[in-house]
């Protein structure tokens, strides 16, 4: 159907365990790493320009990456109105323009692959396998929402009495606000903001302040594709960059995924003024997501994908992994095994190439960790030893916590922490409510080699996305649409045939012929 689209192929990968491969993706890295990048607000803002910020690597807080001058709330004023004015005529451009601006950024995008991964190395602190994927995810995005708006942006025929003529047409709403987190900096940050330009928007994008160089980039690459300079700005800046241009009457919209605490904050603002037009709220937001093991399950499988799901980007996925639930008969065996692979996996500095896992993004979310883990000690039954890091280095070992009850973990604890309970045999079901209590929606993992099971927890899950015998993380554009509910998000889901419909206003055209 139309909504669907024609074939599209997803980007491809690189071998990453090719010797080849890696020798000539240092050499490409490591011109990236010679050089200081730079962020500013595009086009430049009128106040007076604030003293240049250092971004500096996670693994290792003496080496800057590059400076950024950041927006003032001062900013925002002149930004918006410059949106407001350039948005009719970019809206009445041809979707078939719109779009190939974002299949020209994609391309853009994989010619520059090396750049962009040895950045979100450096400036992120991603592992070289996690910095690919997210370079990959970034181009599927903007081919993916290429294709979706050449397919839904064009007038559909609707039936009428005869000598009438109905249509229904989406349209851009008018100007948003792509606000972004750090720990998807490029992929996160292109997706909304392709989103809302396909769909006939401007623009104001407010990277996170962790990581506003690789936003730089990306912002550089579309306006290179023939984005208007008006129609996407580029605001990097703190919260209160934030705050100032949610709260600006003439924003239309805002894409946010970030805390559900900042959610909350940003839905709340929307509303404060009750001359403003209602805006549209488009939140994704925190998890805390637990996978159930019963004992039909294979531990070896379980273990590998408990790995994967809890500790690889160091845990700071949203999607990760927060809380193992175990049936009790087979829970000893699994948690054995899991202390072994926990053994194995290797923290350091990612730019070293043979890294799990690196360092958390800074030394307050490092802080934040080892205060929960402190808080927890009793109850820790494996951790893994850190060769890397110091106080230079945001590095927090991946840390197992056994808790007495499910309803023991409440808030999202963002990074390499698990936390695993137990449930008796005949209570998988209420383990899957006393979870689905939290009010949280994101990730659920499940892993049984019973339908039935598989079928009963189906039915009772309130995520937005169920992962049965596989890890929870790593949803792939066009393929599994991402997104929670809840405290979770708002929907649409990212990457999916219905996100763009939530960026366009809806207008019908009758005409009596
Ligand atoms: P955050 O909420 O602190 O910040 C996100 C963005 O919001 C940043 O750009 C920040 O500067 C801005 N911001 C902060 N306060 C604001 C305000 N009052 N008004 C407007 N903007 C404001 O989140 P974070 O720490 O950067 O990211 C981690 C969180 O993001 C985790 O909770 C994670 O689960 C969530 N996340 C969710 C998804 C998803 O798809 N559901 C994906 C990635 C991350
Ligand atoms: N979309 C990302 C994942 O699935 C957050 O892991």
């Amino acid at each position: 159907s139309a909504i669907f689209g024609a074939a599209r192929r997803n980007s491809s990968g690189l071998d990453l365990s090719d010797a080849a491969t890696l020798v000539a993706l240092r050499s490409a890295m490591e011109k990236t790493w010679a050089t200081r990048h730079r962020a500013a607000p595009m086009p430049a803002g009128k106040s007076p320009a604030g003293v240049a910020r250092q971004v500096r690597d996670p693994a290792d807080s003496e080496r800057i990456v590059g400076e950024v001058i950041e927006a003032t709330p001062a900013d925002v004023g002149d930004a918006v109105a410059r949106a407001v004015a350039a948005q009719p005529a970019w809206n009445a451009r041809p979707v078939a323009e719109r779009a190939a601006c974002l299949e020209r950024a994609a391309d853009a995008l994989e010619a520059d692959r090396d750049a962009f991964m040895a950045l979100a190395v450096r400036e992120a602190g991603k592992s070289v396998a996690d910095a690919l994927a997210e370079l990959r995810e970034a181009v599927d995005f903007c081919r993916y929402y290429a294709q979706q708006a050449r397919t839904q942006f064009v007038p559909l025929g609707l039936p009428g009495p005869t000598g009438e003529r109905n249509e229904l047409q989406l349209a851009g709403r008018g100007v948003f606000a792509c606000i972004s987190p750090w720990n998807f900096p490029l992929a996160i940050f292109i997706g909304q903001v392709a989103a809302a330009l396909v769909s006939g928007n401007a623009v104001i994008a407010k990277p996170a302040p962790q990581t506003p160089l690789i936003a730089a980039r990306a912002t550089g690459l579309l306006l290179a594709a023939g984005v208007p300079a008006d129609v996407l700005q580029f605001l990097p800046g703190g919260p209160d960059v934030g705050r100032t241009l949610v709260a600006d009457a003439r924003i239309a919209g805002v894409a946010f995924t970030g805390s559900t605490a900042t959610a909350r904050r940003i839905a709340r603002s929307l509303l404060d003024d009750d001359a403003r037009p209602i805006a549209t709220l488009i939140a994704e937001t925190g998890g805390l997501n637990a996978m159930f093991v019963d004992s039909t399950a294979l531990p070896e499988q379980v273990v590998a994908d408990v790995i994967v799901s809890a500790f690889q980007s160091a845990g700071q996925r949203c999607s990760a992994l927060r809380l193992l639930c175990l049936q009790d008969d087979i829970a000893e065996r699994v948690l054995d095994m899991l202390k072994g692979a926990m053994a194995e996996l290797k923290i350091g500095d990612p730019a070293q190439f043979d890294s799990d896992l690196g360092p958390v993004i800074d030394a307050e979310a490092r802080a934040r960790l080892l205060a929960h883990i402190d808080a927890h000690r009793d109850a820790v039954v494996a951790q893994c030893t850190l060769s890397a890091g110091g106080e230079r280095g945001y590095f927090v070992p991946p840390t197992l916590i056994r808790l007495k009850a499910i309803e023991d973990l409440q808030r999202e604890v963002f990074g390499p922490i698990l936390h695993v309970a137990t449930f008796r045999s005949g209570e998988l079901e209420a383990a899957v409510a006393r979870v689905n209590a939290s009010g949280y929606g994101l990730t659920m993992g499940l892993h049984s080699r019973s339908e039935e099971t598989m079928q009963r927890v189906r039915a009772l899950a309130r995520v937005g996305n169920l992962y049965v015998n596989r890890s929870m993380i790593g949803a792939v554009v066009g393929s599994q649409p991402f997104g929670g509910e809840g405290l979770s998000g708002t929907g649409p889901k990212a990457g999916g045939p219905h996100y763009l419909l939530r960026f366009a206003t809806e207008r019908t055209l009758s005409v009596d012929t």
